[in-house]
């Protein structure tokens, strides 16, 4: 059986199959369908300082290969995840990333130290590229000296591997992720979801409250697979975690030889909630079938100075 341990920072996660963030709730709600310790960590549903309801609806609304989403950090603020969520999920042996979302440099990094006392949270990411939010979010994400000015302050305060979510609303990917990893990040996700809309024609409105929202799911991937591509290739150490539409271990195989050394699982889990459980299965399965004995070996496959 080939070996799956994916190292990021310190940490080695079991196998390189995680949960997007938003897409899993706190980690415990699909305990009726599978074991969520069997993956290799879930990404918690973007923490606030302090409590959001979210958005007004509409909020989702499905694409022909896609869902649009505008729930605006609907969550129960990071002090409450960590002393109710946390020790739940640690007994149960789950694997747990924290997902921050400050209004400000000072506020990430209040929030990054706040992770630092909670033994369950085993990484954080950042999360620069909520495309729902007025304040902060994506307005973040797309800017190399903000990128930079966050990455930087939660390395100091935090003790534990950094991630940083990015947007892929921008013009050069590689931008920012240059600015993350100089700064201080261990890994990165490639990438959070793309702004889009959709018009009520009845209505001769907006489709969704907000007006803009992000899209996930199949139509998004060619563009995360370039994308993590792009970014290999500029920073061959970078450790990228790919997010963007895989709803096979096909897809998950492309990311990987494009240049991801995990992958993260999101919209793909509503309609195949064991979605991560058959993509690890299928990891392993293409590894032995192929003499390969990690699941690494397959990362940067396809980039054409790499193989
Ligand atoms: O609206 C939301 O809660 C989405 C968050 C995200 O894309 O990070």
């Amino acid at each position: 059986m080939a070996e799956m341990t994916l190292k990021i920072g310190g940490h080695a996660f079991k196998n390189p199959v995680f949960t997007a963030s938003g897409t899993f709730g706190y980690g415990d709600e699909y305990e009726d369908i599978f074991d969520p310790a069997l993956l290799g960590a879930v990404c918690s549903k973007g923490l606030t300082r302090f409590p959001r309801e979210g958005n007004a609806p509409p909020r989702l609304m499905e694409t022909p290969a896609g869902l649009l989403n505008s729930v605006g950090l609907q969550n129960m603020g990071i002090e409450p995840f960590i002393c109710e969520k946390v020790p739940q999920l640690i007994e149960k042996g789950i694997s747990v990333i924290a997902n921050i979302a400050g209004h400000s440099t000072e506020e990430f990094a209040e929030m990054a130290s706040l992770c630092n006392e909670s033994p369950g949270i085993l990484a954080v990411e950042l999360n620069v590229s909520c495309p729902n939010v007025k304040e902060g979010g994506m307005a973040f994400g797309i800017r190399r000296q903000s990128v930079s000015e966050i990455t930087g302050a939660c390395r100091k305060a935090l003790q534990k591997p950094l991630i940083v979510k990015l947007s892929p609303n921008v013009t050069d990917i590689t931008e920012m992720a240059e600015a993350a990893l100089e700064s201080g990040a261990d890994a990165l996700t490639v990438a959070n979801t793309l702004l889009g809309m959709a018009i009520d024609v009845e209505k001769r409105a907006p489709a969704i409250h907000n007006v803009f929202a992000g899209l996930s799911g199949p139509a998004v991937k060619p563009v995360a697979l370039r994308m993590v591509y792009q970014v290999k290739k500029a920073f061959p150490h970078a450790v990228i975690l790919a997010s963007g539409g895989i709803v096979s271990t096909r897809d998950a195989l492309e990311f990987f030889m494009a240049g991801a050394s995990g992958i993260q699982i999101g919209t793909g889990l509503f309609r195949t909630p064991d979605l991560p459980l058959r993509i690890i299965r299928g990891l392993e399965e293409f590894c032995d079938e192929n003499g390969m004995r990690t699941v690494s070996g397959l990362t940067g496959l396809a980039i054409k100075e790499m193989s």
